[in-house]
């Protein structure tokens, strides 16, 4: 069977083509060791190369598995990083977080080189990305998950970062000054909004918080204790008032801001020290 008969033929069996073609490609390209979509067109017309494993893959996939897991690798700011059932798969809206965090960065460090710590880091891909493109000399990297922690550590090797791992809560580990404290904490409180794929999929511990949202709290107490200049979180669409009242409570010396996203969504928030 050619790549494009068995294109055609996972085609018919997608129940939302429109927004899953996308998907197809990605499994066939992976299949056959095609890196570009324009490969895949002039290559349309070759055998494919493992048809029962393309089968099982599309089988995954129109069960409701995310082709990120299936591929076992996630597209982000431009770099393929490895994910597995332990880590989250990198969302569009971290993208904008990391490019918020390498603008602030760069506005409040110049040339500096800082060192920077990447709380709940999953995947390790807000490390991974600020050091690339940003003056970092060095990732602290942790989450409380061991084996989200070993998938950053290669993503990190691969990638030619420096960085240390630590498995931690929050930021207990650390009993030093960093200059920059960032984190894409778990953060959804209502269980009914979550799709289906991810609830199934995804891991629980990186989705949820509790009411009290601890987790921020804990990490800006921290942070707060050892000066940390520069705090950055991606936070929920729904948490912007409960967040302001917790900082403002705890963080008074700190410049509490919020940013929108790209669908107008308040999705940003940074603490920045007072001088
Ligand atoms: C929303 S995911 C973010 C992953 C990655 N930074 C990203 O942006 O794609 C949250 C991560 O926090 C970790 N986590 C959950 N509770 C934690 C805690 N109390 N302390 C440290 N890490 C925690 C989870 O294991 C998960 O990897």
């Amino acid at each position: 069977m050619t790549l494009y008969e068995a294109y055609l033929n996972g085609l018919k069996q997608l129940k939302n083509p429109d927004r899953e073609e996308i998907n197809l490609r990605i499994l066939l390209c992976e299949n056959n060791g095609i890196k570009s979509m324009s490969e895949f067109y002039l290559r349309k017309e070759e055998n494919i190369r493992d048809l029962d494993r393309f089968n099982q893959d599309l089988q995954r996939f129109l069960n409701g598995e995310p082709v990120q897991y299936i591929v076992k690798k996630a597209q982000f700011y431009g770099d393929d990083f490895e994910v597995n059932e332990h880590v989250l798969i990198p969302r569009n809206e971290t993208e904008e977080v990391v490019d918020f965090a390498i603008k602030k960065i760069k506005v409040k460090f110049g040339d500096k080189f800082i060192e920077v710590a990447d709380v709940c880091t999953g995947s390790g891909c807000i490390g991974c990305e600020l050091f690339l493109h940003a003056n970092i000399k060095n990732v602290l990297f942790s989450d409380i998950s061991r084996e989200a922690l070993d998938v950053a550590k290669r993503n990190a090797t691969k990638l030619g970062v420096q960085g240390k791992f630590v498995c931690s809560d929050a930021l207990d580990y650390l009993e030093k000054h960093v200059d920059v404290v960032i984190s894409n904490p778990p953060y959804i409180l209502n269980r009914e909004e979550v799709d289906e794929s991810v609830l199934k999929y995804e891991p629980h511990v990186a989705l949820f918080v509790d009411d009290n949202l601890s987790i921020y709290k804990k990490i800006v107490e921290k942070s707060i204790k050892l000066g940390v200049p520069l705090i950055i979180f991606e936070i929920g669409y729904d948490l912007k008032d409960k967040l302001t009242n917790i900082f403002k409570e705890i963080a008074a010396n700190y410049k509490i801001s919020f940013y929108k996203d790209i669908n107008n969504k308040d999705r940003i928030c940074s603490l920045e020290k007072n001088d």
